[in-house]
């Protein structure tokens, strides 16, 4: 059935402009503070999680269909009406995990979260409850304190509702939705992620060494096959309440590729593997807290893997 294009959503983005350099220390910001700094001293440092800049929030208001992606809704905005929005995507359909960010704050991916699941009617009902504590999402689901007339009054007719957009929690914006990855992408680097295997030469028919072969039966590759799914998009460190920039925690995603491969019957550095990441901001960082297993765009189940390698670390 083809949707008429009569309806509208609206968009309500977080955005973000950094401060520009120069400006930063034209306000007397020393060259040496990162150094002399407590708080700084590495490239994922606080400080520089932190970059300042001019924020607000910017509403935007265009046709959309219910099937239409808020990614379709972005590039819409940046094609019709706002060309300095900046956002990241590249492949379109959860492949590449290049745009997350968070939708009515929760971490997911631009490219395959529809308006029709994500928009919401405005609501009447006051944000915190009587005690003074801000009502939580699940509270505010099956609201029956709002007449029904008055949520209608709010809502201009053909609106499919609003979409609240910010960049990835647990990172620092760059600018507006794009948020800074690079501190979860240098802790998976830190731990390896490729094989380290010794291989089995094959010769040819002349006797000549043609190929590495890496042998493997379908039960011991079912052992990571689900892991290998990780497109390190972030969004399960983002959902982490421990994560959080990384500096205590090395995070669900480097830990999910650390388990990729010890649980690789090619690799031969598991026992490494497992050392390296026996640590305190280790396996010892997580507190099975197990949010991050509720968003992985990848099937995952996070908080279940960060279970088995604590328990194979320990166990060792
Ligand atoms: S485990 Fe899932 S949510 Fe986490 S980085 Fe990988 S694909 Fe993204
Ligand atoms: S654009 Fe590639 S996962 Fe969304």
């Amino acid at each position: 059935m083809v949707e008429a294009n009569n309806t509208t959503v609206t968009l309500q983005v977080h955005r973000f402009t950094p401060r520009p350099e120069r400006a930063e220390r034209a306000r007397g910001g020393s060259p040496f503070a990162k150094k002399s700094s407590p708080f700084g001293g590495g490239s994922d440092s606080a400080a520089r999680r932190r970059p300042r800049g001019k924020q607000w929030v910017q509403e935007y208001t265009i046709p959309a269909r219910p099937s239409d992606t808020v990614l379709d809704c972005l590039l819409t905005i940046k094609r019709t009406i706002d060309p300095t929005l900046a956002f990241r995507y590249s492949c379109g359909h959860g492949m590449c995990g290049s745009d997350a960010a968070a939708i009515n704050g929760t971490p997911t991916l631009l490219c395959t979260a529809t308006v029709r699941d994500w928009a919401k009617q405005p609501s009447t009902a006051p944000e915190v409850d009587d005690e003074g504590f801000r009502r939580t999402g699940d509270e505010t689901a099956n609201e029956p304190d709002v007449p029904a007339e008055n949520v209608e009054n709010n809502i201009p007719e053909g609106s499919l509702g609003v979409i609240e957009l910010a960049s990835l929690p647990g990172f620092p914006p760059q600018r507006d939705l794009i948020a800074d990855i690079d501190p979860m992408l240098n802790q998976i680097r830190k731990l390896t992620p490729y094989l380290q295997a010794d291989g089995v030469l094959v010769t040819t028919a002349e006797g000549k060494v043609d190929v590495f072969e890496y042998l493997q039966n379908p039960e011991q590759l079912a052992k990571y096959e689900t892991l290998s799914n990780c497109i390190a998009c972030g969004v399960c460190e983002g959902a982490c309440p421990v994560y959080a920039g990384g500096d205590a925690f090395v995070g669900p995603a480097a830990l999910i590729w650390a388990s990729r491969f010890i649980n690789d019957s090619r690799d031969t550095k598991a026992m490494d593997r497992m050392d390296a990441i026996d640590t305190a901001d280790g396996v010892a960082g997580c507190q099975s807290v197990r949010a991050c297993s509720r968003h992985c765009p990848r099937g995952i189940d996070v908080g279940e893997e960060m279970w088995q390698i604590v328990a194979k670390v320990r166990e060792r």
